[in-house]
């Protein structure tokens, strides 16, 4: 009804023309190009099927959408808004890239990376809990990844650890962006409203209804229902005290409780919890979003010293899991 198929990304297939010349021809995917194999994940509107190019046999994970449905619950911005921020966000390892959209009948069609290792949700559990040095790898890797995003102009507004993914050599992909926020006009970081400041993108979002996972949403979600770049790194520092201490920090047998834990900024740190993360997260946990430690100051903390930012970070070999 109301998808529209905007610049969809196209193969390339060479042929030789008439002429004996080689040519470039576009060729749009469809779902006939793609052997589908076993799943991966379900959610309430989607399932994300494993799938191979039959060309080139490169693996991808196929995210379908049932049309009908997505229709009938009115979700059809929030898939539009999954494929606007895929789109802005193709130049960085730790997001899930889209290669192809494509749709049939009956579905909508998203080929994207796929992430082998799974959720570190998954991993984490499998561990119980992250050492220092595992949990400095995978924060660091997730940060690096929300600076980007937040350079594009995207605020992912449910990070959590079921939305960080692992491809084949453990390094992070972040995922799920149907629930993201574009700002907009694309703004220029130097100067004028800090970064990080609670206002960036303020005016977009007035009648939002939308609230991330209870676990990690930010009190300024809850109380001035509005999000910002800050409400990201409030989920940050929550995936790192998660990592540590095998629970995240604000965790209640329902959801009210868990909000009015988040308000109240009701939570301990369990005995061992390594000193230099403490101070991380405890600058990160703050209610008022303006004054939550900004992405550089975080970069520049103690807990991440020796972190080299950037390229290098997604060349190093994952510490192993202990
Ligand atoms: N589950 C959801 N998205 C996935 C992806 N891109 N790769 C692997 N598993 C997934």
């Amino acid at each position: 009804e109301e998808w529209k198929e905007r610049g969809a990304a196209v193969g390339v297939r060479q042929e030789v023309d008439a002429n004996g010349q080689i040519v470039n021809r576009p060729m749009k995917k469809g779902v006939k190009d793609f052997n589908f194999g076993r799943t991966l994940g379900e959610g309430s509107y989607s399932t994300v099927l494993a799938a191979t190019d039959r060309q080139t046999m490169r693996e991808y994970a196929i995210k379908v959408l049932d049309k009908k449905h997505i229709i009938k619950e009115k979700k059809v911005k929030y898939v539009n808004i999954e494929k606007d921020t895929l789109n802005r966000l193709t130049d960085h390892p730790g997001i899930v890239r889209l290669y192809y959209t494509f749709q049939d009948e009956r579905s909508l069609y998203f080929v994207l990376d796929l992430a082998s290792g799974g959720e570190l949700l998954g991993v984490l559990k499998q561990y119980t809990t992250f050492d220092e040095e595992c949990t400095r790898f995978y924060s660091a890797e997730i940060l690096d990844a929300v600076d980007y995003m937040h350079r594009q102009g995207v605020i992912h507004r449910d990070l959590k650890p079921e939305n960080v993914l692992l491809d084949s050599h453990m390094h992070v992909k972040i995922t799920d962006f149907g629930t993201a926020k574009i700002l907009d006009p694309p703004k220029n970081e130097g100067i004028g409203i800090a970064a990080g400041d609670p206002m960036d993108g303020a005016n977009t979002d007035r009648a939002m209804s939308f609230v991330g996972t209870a676990e990690y949403v930010s009190p300024e979600l809850l109380t001035e229902k509005n999000a910002c770049k800050a409400s990201d790194l409030w989920a940050f520092g929550c995936i790192i005290y998660q990592l540590l201490a095998g629970r995240p920090p604000f965790k209640a047998s329902n959801e009210y409780q868990t909000f009015q834990k988040i308000v109240a900024l009701d939570y301990v740190f369990p005995d061992g919890f390594p000193e230099s993360a403490r101070d991380l997260v405890e600058r990160l946990l703050v209610l008022d979003p303006a004054q939550r430690l900004p992405m550089e100051h975080i970069k520049n903390h103690q807990f991440f010293a020796g972190v080299t930012w950037g390229k290098g970070l997604w060349k190093l070999k994952a510490p192993r899991l202990k």
